[in-house]
């Protein structure tokens, strides 16, 4: 450990925000330590986030393919089961090769990577108490990045226990899958998570405060057409709908909900309640008050454009900062913070990061939503084309959801890209390149994109914008 001599940089926080950051720092020849204190890397996204809810929904959908959707396919298996205790080691598989990986990454990058908890003494020096228990650590450092990213939010009156009240960390290791789930919050996690137990035949009951689920960011045509998508297959909504209180002390938990405009209330009983009303940063025992740094109202570090806090060698990126919680925005910042630091500047495109959910089909979107451009007062043309209509889709018999683009009427410029379909979150990696690139619709629909794919749907809403889409 290299306590005795001085780090270039010290990052706290081992996930997608401060890996990448500590990993870039290095590769820019500085010398950098990641302080990480839950045992692995990788941080929420590794751990219990991104990759363990991955896991879960490519495997739930494959059950359920395998019970319900293969035989009008002509494949026909006996007795399909399932067996959630090997489902979950598949999962914990996937996510300790990845997370190990990140170990390997560290060393073949000199990365140094310090287990426990770190707190920031002052502008140069982070203490650090040891995971094995022992000596606190002082580690003394030119600067100091922090990333140690957010937990989910409470709701009050409800403990959390993870086994009969749980947040996304309890949703991903349910030892048997309940016979009603009642999701607190229609946002990413409550859809995910819900859809997964849904298909492994759970009853799941979403209850959503707004008259739209999706979470923030979700174009409203999307947001009714997702919701409807999921109706079909079996989950059930109460939107405007608030829940009151809950109760977890019988043996499932009760809820009183309320519907917001109608003002009526009504009861609802769940052997497992999910928590995902958002998520909030997390700061706990960092020592921010040794330094002034200071948070706003909803506890998100200040900075400014290049990442600073108040003092100009302590940086913040990710879920603990501004932004969308998102695994690759905190990755771009990372990187951002650390060529900040080496060169002087660093780079992020905030207009160009994209949102994927995934569920089945996956929804994904980058740049402004209808709304949002309806608000900016801008003139703009809409082109959608669906999935019925895209000849790949039809021959998988999977033709839900459809490509919607939005452009301004005077220049064309793509402002906006929403998909719903299966393989939407692989596509949009050709939107957000649009957007980063500032295309036009039509640039977009004058490039070939190969038959049979589903990508031509993308192309067609692209020429639906411009002109008329030719399969319509
Ligand atoms: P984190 O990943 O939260 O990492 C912070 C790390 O810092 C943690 O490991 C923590 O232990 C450590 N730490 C905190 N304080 C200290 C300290 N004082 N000392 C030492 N270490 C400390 N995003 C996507 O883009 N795609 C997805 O598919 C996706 N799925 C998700 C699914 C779920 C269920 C959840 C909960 C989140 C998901 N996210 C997803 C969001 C994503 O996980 C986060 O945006 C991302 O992890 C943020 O990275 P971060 O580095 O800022 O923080
Ligand atoms: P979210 O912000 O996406 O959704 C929370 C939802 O809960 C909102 O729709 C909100 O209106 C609703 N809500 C809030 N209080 C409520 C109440 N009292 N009663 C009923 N509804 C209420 O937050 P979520 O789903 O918890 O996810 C947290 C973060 O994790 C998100 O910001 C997301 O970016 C990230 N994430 C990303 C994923 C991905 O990229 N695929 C997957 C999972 C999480």
């Amino acid at each position: 450990l290299a306590t005795e001599s001085e780090h270039d940089v010290v990052v706290i926080g081992g996930g997608p925000g401060g890996y990448v950051a500590a990993i870039k720092a290095a590769q820019l020849g500085l010398k950098t330590a990641c302080v990480e204190k839950r045992g692995a890397l990788g941080g929420t996204c590794l751990n219990v986030g991104c990759i363990p809810s991955k896991s879960l929904l490519n495997n739930s959908h494959m059950y359920h393919q395998a019970k319900h959707d293969f035989e009008h396919r002509g494949i026909e298996v006996d007795n399909v089961r399932l067996n959630l205790k090997q489902m979950m080691a598949a999962k914990d598989k996937s996510v300790k090769t990845l997370t190990g990986g990140i170990e390997i990454l560290f060393k073949q990058n000199g990365v140094t990577y310090v287990k426990g908890t770190g707190s920031i003494a002052n502008e140069n020096e982070v203490k650090v108490q040891p995971l094995e228990g022992g000596e606190e650590v002082s580690l003394k450092t030119k600067n100091i990045i922090i990333a140690t990213g957010s937990e989910a939010t409470p709701f009050p009156g409800l403990e959390i226990d993870e086994k009969k009240v749980v947040t996304s960390t309890g949703a991903i290791a349910l030892e048997e899958v309940p016979k009603k789930m009642v999701v607190i919050g229609g946002g990413i996690i409550g859809l995910e998570m819900g859809s997964v137990w849904s298909r492994l035949g759970a009853e799941v009951t979403v209850v959503e405060f707004l008259d739209a689920i999706g979470g923030p960011g979700m174009d409203a045509d999307m947001a009714k057409s997702m919701q409807k998508i999921l109706q079909k297959q079996g989950m059930k909504f109460k939107v405007g709908t608030k829940v009151l209180s809950g109760d977890a002390s019988g043996e499932g938990v009760k809820l009183e909900i309320e519907n917001v405009k109608k003002e009526k209330k009504e009861t609802l009983e769940a052997d497992v309640v999910l928590v995902a009303i958002g998520r909030r940063p997390y700061t706990e025992g960092l020592g921010l008050e040794n330094v002034g740094i200071e948070k706003d109202d909803r506890g998100r570090i200040i900075i400014d454009q290049e990442y600073r806090t108040k003092h100009p060698n302590i940086r913040v990126v990710g879920d603990v900062t501004f932004g969308a919680m998102l695994a690759h925005k905190a990755e771009e910042e990372g990187i951002a913070a650390a060529e900040y630091i080496k060169k002087g500047y660093g780079h992020v495109n905030y207009g160009a990061i994209p949102s994927v959910m995934y569920t089945h089909p996956e929804a994904a979107w980058v740049g402004q939503t209808e709304q949002e451009v309806k608000k900016s007062g801008k003139e703009y043309v809409v082109g959608t084309f669906p999935f019925m209509a895209n000849s790949r889709a039809k021959t998988n018999l999977d033709t839900d959801g459809m490509v919607k683009f939005i452009a301004e009427k005077e220049t064309d410029r793509v402002l906006g890209i929403h998909i719903i379909g299966a393989g939407a979150g692989e596509m949009i990696a050709e939107g957000v390149l649009a957007i980063e690139y500032g295309a036009s619709s039509e640039d977009i629909a004058r490039t070939s994109h190969a038959h049979p794919t589903l990508s031509e749907a993308f192309k067609e809403a692209a020429m639906a914008t411009y002109d008329k889409a030719i399969h319509m």
